[in-house]
């Protein structure tokens, strides 16, 4: 009966090329490949992903989750996905300027008050549409991630912007992070994420600005005497794939995987909020590095700083484009 069943699938398998391709067909691999540890908001993300999408396509995908910029960094990774060598990524969006200069909008500093902002601005309709930004370059974005707000950390106590005078810090590859601290007369110096903790603990640069979560889980903290809550920016990410790719899938494949994706990017939200107040504090109570509190005024002296560099950026970006990020905060 077995040999009977096996000749059957093997005749069948002969005359049709589609039903021979599925029956014999190897899982798909996506390789999903990030810049962060596993106890982060995106690396619980992607671990959520692999697992709901094994779950629910037993046999057909095959999810390798790469942390750490284990596979490639995020200066590599969008070639590297146009190459078809890693399918799925989610650099932060301060990380795609080759590709779209809209996505520029969430650099400047003090534009969303808060993250609830933040997640208004990229569900309506503006922020859906930056989703799409990358399609002429060959990228399909699936959603947003949150990281957190961020703060800026220093070797020296940073109240107002004049103690950043002269400071170097590191900042993600955005023109608009360079100019935000050249308003404050600091020295901006683009660095890939994996260097930032040498670079910190060698004294090399003086500073750097981060979540929350990236200053714990990569210890930051521990290589940085102050740390000042400024809340100046965000840092968030976009999961993009490569469209050839996304389109290449079998339609149920393709539907099932962004089922996946979208529940995974709600529990890393999920844990984006936890971790955002979860880390602050134990970074605090690790007595590595002191967490200071500015007063509004010292605050809104970093605002006046800052916020012209909107101004040079508007074109770029499109007054629209800030305009709707501004109305999300009401
Ligand atoms: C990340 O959170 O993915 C890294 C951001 C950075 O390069 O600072």
């Amino acid at each position: 009966m077995r040999k009977l069943t096996k000749a059957v699938t093997l005749a069948v398998c002969m005359t049709t090329g589609a039903v021979a391709t599925n029956v014999l067909a190897a899982p798909i691999t996506i390789k999903f490949s990030h810049v962060v540890a596993e106890n982060t908001p995106k690396g619980q993300m992607a671990l959520k992903f692999k697992e709901l999408a094994e779950q629910r396509l037993p046999g057909k995908v095959n999810v390798e989750v790469y942390p750490n910029s284990q596979l490639f960094g995020d200066g590599k990774v969008l070639e590297a996905m146009l190459l078809g060598d890693v399918q799925i990524a989610a650099p932060s969006l301060s990380k795609f300027k080759k590709y779209t200069k809209q996505l520029q909008v969430y650099d400047l500093p003090f534009l969303f008050k808060d993250m609830d902002a933040v997640d208004r601005f990229q569900q309506g309709p503006t922020g859906q549409k930056l989703l799409t930004s990358l399609e002429k370059r060959g990228l399909t974005g699936l959603g947003y991630i949150h990281n957190g707000m961020k703060q800026l950390s220093a070797s020296k106590p940073l109240r107002v912007p004049a103690d950043a005078e002269g400071l170097k810090f590191r900042i993600m590859t955005s023109d608009v992070l360079v100019s935000q601290f050249e308003a404050v007369d600091a020295i901006p110096l683009k660095k890939p994420f994996s260097e930032v903790f040498t670079l910190l603990q060698t004294k090399a640069i003086d500073g750097a600005e981060n979540p929350w979560s990236n200053l714990y889980s990569k210890k930051f903290f521990e290589v940085q005497d102050y740390v000042t809550e400024t809340n100046h920016g965000v840092l968030d990410y976009m999961v993009v794939t490569s469209t050839r790719f996304w389109k290449g899938l079998p339609d149920d494949v393709r539907g099932t995987l962004k089922t996946a994706m979208d529940e995974a990017i709600a529990h890393g939200n999920k844990v984006a909020g936890e971790k955002a107040m979860g880390d602050r504090q134990r970074i605090i109570d690790s007595k590595r590095t002191t967490v200071l509190q500015i007063t509004d005024a010292e605050r809104q002296q970093w605002v006046d700083a800052m916020k012209p560099v909107w101004k040079q950026f508007e074109r770029q970006i499109g007054k629209d484009v800030i305009e709707a990020a501004i109305q999300a905060n009401n």
